[in-house]
This record gives structure tokens, sequence and C-alpha cells, in this order.
């Protein structure tokens, strides 16, 4: 008689502080998006692209309500860092929208292309073990892609010295997510 394979063996990491870290660092992504946008929207709040810029901060709005939910619900310690998220993605936002409208749509396609990997990665490790947690992420995913999608349709490839900065943000994004699911 064989048992099926568990999600997770002996010797790995407890499912539990697996779902855990995973939590804490969504949840800490998520507050970051929110204020990135608020930086971008801090100076572009009145430009051509406010009205979608503010459509994608709205859903951050709702993805960090559902994370936040699981936190309390779960009783997750949160990440320790988020005074440090409040501020740098303020000033990711901020920054990148003061180079312009397409280096802030630069800012969100690099961000979303790294947090859809992450999620992606979190989809595979969840497999079947948590379906709330496992469908909270893929909706999120869903949006993070159409929001990828909007700012490559408002030319954030036409921002000049694109492969550095989208590389740059690339790497602090992964940064942040190491440091939160630590942190
Ligand atoms: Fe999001
Ligand atoms: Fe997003």
């Amino acid at each position: 008689m064989s048992t099926p394979r568990p999600p997770y063996l002996p010797g790995d990491r407890s499912a539990h502080s697996e779902t855990e870290r995973m939590i804490r660092v969504d949840q800490a992504g998520e507050y970051g998006a929110t204020r990135i946008y608020a930086g971008q929207l801090a100076v572009l709040g009145r430009g051509r692209a406010a009205g979608a810029i503010r459509e994608m901060a709205e859903q951050e709005q709702r993805h960090l309500a559902q994370f936040d939910r699981l936190v309390a619900e779960r009783r997750v310690r949160p990440t320790a860092l988020s005074p440090v998220w409040h501020l740098a993605g303020f000033a990711l936002g901020a920054a990148t929208a003061l180079m312009g409208e397409r280096a802030a749509m630069a800012c969100t396609v690099a961000v979303e292309e790294v947090i859809d990997g992450h999620y992606a990665g979190q989809a595979e490790r969840l497999g079947a073990t948590d379906p709330e947690l496992a469908e909270t992420i893929a909706a999120a995913r869903a949006d993070e892609l159409a929001h990828r999608a909007t700012a490559l349709a408002h030319e954030a490839e036409a921002t000049p010295g694109y492969d550095l900065l989208s590389g740059a943000i690339k790497a602090g994004a992964r940064i942040a997510i190491w440091l939160s699911e630590r942190i």
C-alpha cells in the first residue's frame, strides 16, 4: 500500500511556517505596491496617465486588504520592515514618476514581472494544500499581469535607459521579497 506523496516532506520547513512566510511577504509586497502608486500619483496625479494609475492603485488596495485579512485570521506575524517599504515604495514611485510617465510605467512593468514570477512560484509550492491562499494569489496575479499590460500600452519600453532602469528595479524588488519573507 502506498500513500500519496505528501506536499511537504520530512525535513522541509513545516507547511505552516511556509504558508506564513508566503502571507507575510505577499502582504508586504501589496503594501509596497500601494506605496509605489501613491508616490506616482503624488507626481502624476493630474497627468495623462492618472486615471490608469489610479485604477491600478485601487486594485492594489484590494489585494492588500485580502492579505491583511489572511494575516489577521491566521495570526501571521507581519513583516517588521513595513516602515521601510512605506518609504522605499513611495520613493520608487515618486522617483520614476519624476523621470516621466513612461518611466513610471517602466517601474510598473518591472515590479509586476517580478511579482508574477513570485506568485507563480508560490502557486506551484502550494499546489492543492491551501485553496484559500492559492485563490487569493491567483486573483492578485491576474491583476498584476493586467497592470503590466496597461503599463506596456503606456509605452513603458520607450523610456530612455529602459533596460537599465528595469534591471535595477527588478533587483530591488527581489531583495525586498527576500527580506520580507524573513524579517
Ligand atoms: Fe497587487
Ligand atoms: Fe500590481
